[in-house]
């Protein structure tokens, strides 16, 4: 239904345009925002055979995640949202939304439709990833609800065609029938105008673990590690008053930004954990893992402090400043990587207990003047969890601004004066190797 949505937070061509005084506690603004989501199909048939074989149940649909292209010229800016298939009922798993709100599939609902029959399509989406050469990853899990009906698949589009520039189906050797591959983070290491460097790290939610692709060799393997498992005392979510259990691994995961000559940084965490790890690149990126799936137990590494609640979705912009939400307090949190990994160097980017609950789609977006903006999609996601969501308010929304605005008077903008951004990531991850036994997973042997 389109009656949520605030038809004045038009999004133009780009966030620089037109905004105008700050609202209240969130200095984020609302760009979208939806009661129930609202889709275009291509005609009334499709509609109607879409319901009739409850591909599309109205009310069922959540999204997840949330990233933008933007465009120059005519061409106006789009953004993207994911609706994973977790149940019945999504007509489509990405889409694209216009200014009414309304979701279109992308690229075209042909690659929507014939649900759970159509592996030349995309199965389930929870979450994508743009990167700096024009390209929309995707991460198809290929479940609908706990069923595989297609192998996992990695799709990238070219963004200025529309047209498919890579599949990849993930072999079965990567991965065990618990996984579920939710959140891609692309690693593009660019020579000049060539993309082939490309690496995705995907995080397993439910296999407690994490894929990796190499592109340029089209090749994937699974890598396990104790820090990518849920913590049962962090299983519980209280959200707004309802509380909910779920006992889900590693989903939040950002690359730090690149520096000449250095390492860089995975930071990930679980859903259900208050910590945050960190792993280098090069540790995923090294094929043995082919061989043996298990990560040494001194290759990740977990920050001394904790968060005061659980996160969900985090991402890391060009200055190495980490952005997350967190549970409880509604909010959005950021913290300067030159600094070290604790409350007293989180600092609020936004506190709404309303608007902010559950942030589970989170994207630093390079705009056409070369800044940064955060992106973030909430939902009400207790409601979903406990079955009470209803069409008479506000279950999602986008929210959106330009880094430079949220961090205008931030103290996360002013790190100290002799660290750069991931000092600490170097520090916990220079741990000695102490050769403990270690094996992640069922132990069949015990
Ligand atoms: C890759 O991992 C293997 C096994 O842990 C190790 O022996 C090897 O040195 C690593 N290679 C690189 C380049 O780090
Ligand atoms: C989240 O915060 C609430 C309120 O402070 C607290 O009751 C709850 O225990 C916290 N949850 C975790 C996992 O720390």
């Amino acid at each position: 239904m389109a009656h949520g949505i605030e038809r004045f937070f038009l999004l133009s061509y780009c966030l620089a345009c037109c905004w105008p005084g700050l609202v209240a506690r969130s200095q984020l603004r609302v760009v979208r925002q939806w009661a129930e989501l609202d889709f275009v199909f291509p005609s009334e048939e499709a509609k109607r055979s879409a319901i009739a074989k409850r591909y599309y149940v109205p009310g069922n649909s959540v999204p997840i995640d949330v990233d933008v292209h933007h465009r120059q010229g005519a061409m106006r800016s789009r953004i993207f949202v994911t609706i994973p298939r977790f149940d019945e009922g999504r007509p489509m798993t990405l889409g694209t939304v216009d200014d009414q709100g309304r979701i279109s599939a992308y690229p075209d609902y042909a690659w929507h439709d014939n649900q759970g029959l159509n592996c030349n399509g995309m199965t389930s989406v929870f979450r994508v990833a743009i990167d700096e050469c024009n390209r929309l990853w995707v991460m198809d899990t290929g479940k609908i609800g706990e069923k595989q009906v297609c192998p996992p698949q990695v799709l990238a589009f070219d963004l200025s065609s529309d047209r498919l520039i890579y599949r990849h189906i993930v072999k079965e050797s990567s991965y065990i029938p618990s996984s579920l591959f939710i959140t891609p983070v692309v690693d593009v290491r660019r020579n000049g105008g060539d993309c082939s460097d490309t690496f995705l790290y995907v995080a397993d939610v439910s296999g407690f673990g994490f894929l990796v692709l190499d592109v340029a060799n089209d090749r994937t393997w699974r890598v396990t590690h104790r820090l990518a498992f849920p913590f049962p005392s962090r299983g519980t979510f209280t959200i707004d008053g309802e509380s909910f259990d779920l006992m889900d691994g590693v989903l939040g995961m950002a690359l730090s930004p690149p520096r000449t000559g250095k390492e860089s940084y995975l930071y990930f965490h679980a859903l259900a954990s208050t910590t945050e790890n960190v792993v280098r690149t090069s540790i995923l990126r090294n094929s043995s893992f082919i061989d043996d799936v298990n990560a040494q137990p001194q290759s990740m590494n977990v920050f001394a402090e904790e968060r005061p609640n659980q996160s969900a979705a985090e991402a890391m912009d060009r200055n190495g400043i980490l952005y997350f939400g967190l549970m409880d307090p509604p909010s959005i949190w950021c913290w300067n990587s030159a600094t070290e990994f604790s409350p007293r160097n989180f600092h609020p980017v936004a506190i709404d207990q309303e608007t902010l609950q559950f942030a589970s789609g989170l994207k630093i977006v390079n705009n056409l003047k070369g800044e940064q903006e955060l992106w973030v999609l909430t939902s009400s996601f207790q409601r979903v969890m406990t079955g009470s969501l209803s069409s008479n308010r506000v279950n999602f929304r986008i929210h959106a601004e330009k880094i430079s605005v949220l961090m205008a008077n931030s103290p996360c903008a002013v790190p100290p004066k002799d660290r750069n951004h991931g000092h600490y990531a170097n520090l916990i991850s220079m741990k000695d190797d102490n050769h403990i036994m270690f094996r992640y997973g069922a132990v069949s042997y015990l």
